[in-house]
């Protein structure tokens, strides 16, 4: 007879306002620089997990098929657990994105911050939320955010262990009228994944320690704005963070270009609404997607001009929201 342990999570993606790009502990995941993001109300990862001692191995999927490279990360992120926690069994773990996987939407944020979520609650590891978002990190260090409803701060923490590195709430969800319109440009994956990227950037960007040092002011403006609850400040701080991370990336050698042509129009397409007198920033992470910041009586308006951008395929609408959070698991 097996024995089987059992638990289902969601979890929200982020978006990074003030990004992470470079890490200073390659193995245990620790970032250079903090980050602030807002955790979204929709763009969600379903994750049900089941450690069996029938398992002799770790069988994953994505989406309803066998997770393949995906599914070697999360092998990988439990073999941790198991580590960590004293654990013997193999679990099964069915995981469904609502959006694309893999292209710049945070997949992996949602993804392993749902991930740590099941194991806590199907191991009753009992993790404070602190734990659960250093846990997440080792997954990817944008998930630990996810842990965080509303707008949430991740520290880099100075620790060797990296047990103050981990995200904490900054302002509730209601802090801003603010809406995501994320402007999909493509469903391919991205060519280069985010730890290569960064390995690359930190090892080859002349603009690298220029990048850490310009993160940190931003983060004392972002910081303010959001206690200020100004929205066009948080919208200017996040453009311009997201335009120095790629121009540093931009930098490598060879250069990392994760926009495409759609992206770039997109781009345009932001600043000509801010010349209309619309208030609407952009940020783009490591893929071609664009997220268009707006306050919510803008985003009729801005929506309705992304969807005029013949390379715009699909637009989905986000707001603030809840943090990762265990679900009945399902039959
Ligand atoms: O957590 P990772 O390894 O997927 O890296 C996230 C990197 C960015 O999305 C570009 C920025 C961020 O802070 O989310």
């Amino acid at each position: 007879m097996s024995t089987v342990r059992s638990a289902s999570a969601v979890a929200p993606s982020n978006i990074a306002l003030v990004k992470y790009w470079g890490k200073r502990d390659l193995e245990l995941n620790l970032p250079a620089t903090g980050s602030i993001s807002v955790t979204l109300d929709t763009l969600l990862t379903h994750t049900t997990i089941a450690f069996d001692t029938a398992l002799d191995t770790d069988e994953v999927t994505l989406n309803g098929e066998p997770a393949g490279t995906a599914g070697a990360r999360v092998a990988r992120f439990l073999d941790l657990v198991r580590d960590l926690y004293g654990v013997r069994e193999h679990a099964r773990v069915e995981t469904r994105n609502d959006f694309p996987t893999g292209a710049g939407l945070a997949s992996s944020a949602s993804g392993f911050a749902a991930l740590a979520v099941a194991c806590d609650a199907a191991l009753e590891l009992g993790l404070s939320t602190e734990q659960l978002s250093v846990l997440a990190r080792r997954g990817s260090g944008s998930a630990a955010r996810s842990l965080i409803g509303g707008f949430a701060e991740m520290h880099a923490g100075s620790a060797d262990d990296g047990t103050d590195a981990y995200a904490v709430p900054l302002a509730p969800a209601e802090a801003l009228p603010l809406r995501v319109l994320v402007a999909v440009t493509t469903r391919e994956a991205k060519a280069v994944g985010s730890t290569e990227g960064m390995r690359l950037t930190e090892a080859t960007s002349p603009f690298y320690g220029a990048w850490v040092d310009a993160t940190r002011e931003d983060l004392d403006a972002l910081r303010a704005a959001l206690r200020d609850g100004d929205l066009a400040t948080v919208g200017q701080v996040a453009e311009g963070n997201c335009l120095r991370m790629h121009a540093t990336m931009l930098g490598a050698e060879p250069g990392l270009l994760y926009w495409n042509a759609a992206t770039v129009d997109v781009m345009h397409a932001v600043r000509a609404l801010r010349a209309e007198g619309i208030g609407a920033w952009f940020t783009i992470d490591a893929g071609p997607q664009v997220k268009v910041l707006c306050e919510a009586e803008d985003e009729p308006h801005v929506r309705a001009r992304l969807d005029t951008l013949a390379g715009v395929t699909a637009v989905l609408a986000a707001g603030p929201g809840p943090g990762a959070r265990v679900v009945e698991a399902s039959a």
